[in-house]
Parts: structure tokens; C-alpha cells; sequence
């Protein structure tokens, strides 16, 4: 049996949200999980709580050092596997009237969603590009997790808007870039509110609509683990998922 293939997320928060449920979906699909996040308490917990097969990697911030020295600790840590998904969930929600904004949310934004996507995304495909091609024809998937704001702006999403686009672009550029490798980019357009346990601002459009109960987590990782499985035939750059009653 080949050992089992990495999985690497960064963006985990307290694991109640996308980055840990997909955390545990890719864990039960026979992934080893690399878990990537600014701080390291709540992120040592989560990595004990989800076994063996998984372990945090926390960092200061989301720059090329930082990045680069996870992921140099990551196959360190697992020398026999190879790393063939990473996703990039790390994400600032920024939601201001545009006179509000401050320039110290815009080195947030920067950080996380430019510099940082830069750095993680630079890092995986270095990795991809050492190894051979998997059962579905690919070196490995890089994942994005986006927004509508990614697409749109809109009023209080001016600082929020600026990171997401950033994102989405940076997607594209490196799937026209690296399809021909085999290596595998995807950004899915996450169209709704996510139902974590953290309380937060109604961003629905449908205020009311009790059946609007958001996007579960499991659910949004499941859609990472279908785009993981594609093969280089016919393959995803881009999805949208949201809840049924989202209006859009
Ligand atoms: C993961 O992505 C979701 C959706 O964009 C976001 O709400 C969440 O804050 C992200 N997690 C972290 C830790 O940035």
C-alpha cells in the first residue's frame, strides 16, 4: 500500500469552520492533514482531537518564510507521502462603508489574501512539481476558497472585495500556467453565509428566510474532496456553491 497522500490546509480557525470540516472529510478520504494557521493553541488542539494522521503547523504570519518553513516541516514530518491537495482558506472578513476603511485593514487584506495566497500557492506547486503523476493523471490539486465578493463588489465590500479578487485572479493565473503540468487549480465562489459555531453578522440577502440556514461546512468540504478527485480530463477551475434559498 502506497502511504497515504498529504493534505494541507492553512486557514483552520478553531476548526469549526470550512478549514476544519474539510480538515476531517479529507482525513476520513485517507489523507494525512497538515494543518496551517496563525496561532498555535487552538490549533495544537484541533490536530490531537482529529488523531495521529493529523498535525499542526502554526505560524506567525502568512509570509514566504513562514510558509516556506511549514511546509519544509510538513514533509519532514511525513517524508514517505507525497502532497497532493492544499487548500487556501485563510481569509480577513472586512465588511465597511469605504470611508471606514483603515489602512491597517488593507495590510490585513494584503497580507492574507495577496501576499500570503502568494506564498501558499508558490509552495504547493514547487511540491507538486516533484512528483509523479497520481491515479487521475495530476501532480496535485491546489484548492482556493472564494467568495461573491470575489466577483462583485459591493457597498461594504470594498476592502473585502480587494482581497477576493486578488485571490480569484491569482487562481486563474496559475491554472492557465500550470494545467500543463498536470497540476490542478481551483477556486470555488462561496455564495452565502457559512454555518459555523461562530456568531456573526447576517450577510444573507434573504433576512427572514428561516430556511436560509446557511452553508454547512461539511458540505462545502465535501465539494473540496469531489474537485480533488477529478481527472485531467475534465476538470473544474471554478464552482459556485450555495444554499438553496440563497438569492443571487
Ligand atoms: C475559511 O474560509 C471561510 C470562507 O471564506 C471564512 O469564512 C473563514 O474565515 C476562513 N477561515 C479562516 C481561519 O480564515
Amino acid at each position: 500500500m502506497p502511504p497515504r497522500p498529504i493534505f494541507v490546509v492553512a486557514g483552520v480557525g478553531s476548526g469549526s469552520g470550512t478549514g476544519g470540516a474539510s480538515a476531517r472529510v479529507f482525513l476520513n478520504a485517507g489523507y494525512r492533514v497538515a494543518l496551517i494557521a496563525r496561532g498555535s493553541d487552538s490549533l495544537t488542539k484541533f490536530a490531537g482531537q482529529l488523531g495521529g494522521e493529523a498535525a499542526a503547523f502554526p505560524i506567525a504570519t502568512y509570509n514566504y518564510k513562514e510558509v516556506e518553513t511549514a511546509f519544509s516541516a510538513i514533509k519532514k514530518h511525513w517524508p514517505d507521502s507525497d502532497i497532493r491537495v492544499a487548500l487556501y482558506n485563510a481569509s480577513v472578513g472586512i465588511f465597511k462603508s469605504f470611508l471606514e476603511v483603515t489602512e491597517e485593514d488593507l495590510d490585513k487584506i494584503t497580507d492574507s489574501n495577496v501576499k500570503g495566497a502568494f506564498a501558499f500557492a508558490r509552495q504547493a506547486v514547487v511540491a507538486f512539481q516533484d512528483q509523479s503523476l497520481d491515479a487521475n493523471g495530476k501532480r496535485g490539486t491546489l484548492l482556493f476558497t472564494g467568495a461573491t465578493a470575489a466577483t462583485r463588489g459591493n457597498s461594504m465590500t470594498s476592502a473585502f472585495s480587494a482581497g477576493k479578487f486578488s485571490v480569484r485572479s491569482l487562481s486563474q493565473s496559475l491554472a492557465k500556467e500550470f494545467g500543463k503540468q498536470n497540476i490542478h487549480v481551483a477556486h470555488a465562489v462561496i455564495d452565502g453565509v457559512i454555518a459555523t459555531d461562530k456568531p456573526h453578522r447576517d450577510l444573507s440577502e434573504t433576512p427572514g428566510d428561516k430556511e436560509n440556514v446557511g452553508l454547512a461546512p461539511e458540505s462545502i468540504a465535501k465539494s473540496y474532496l469531489y474537485l480533488a478527485n477529478q481527472d485531467r480530463s475534465a476538470w473544474t477551475w471554478e464552482l459556485d456553491l450555495r444554499p438553496a434559498h440563497e438569492k443571487w
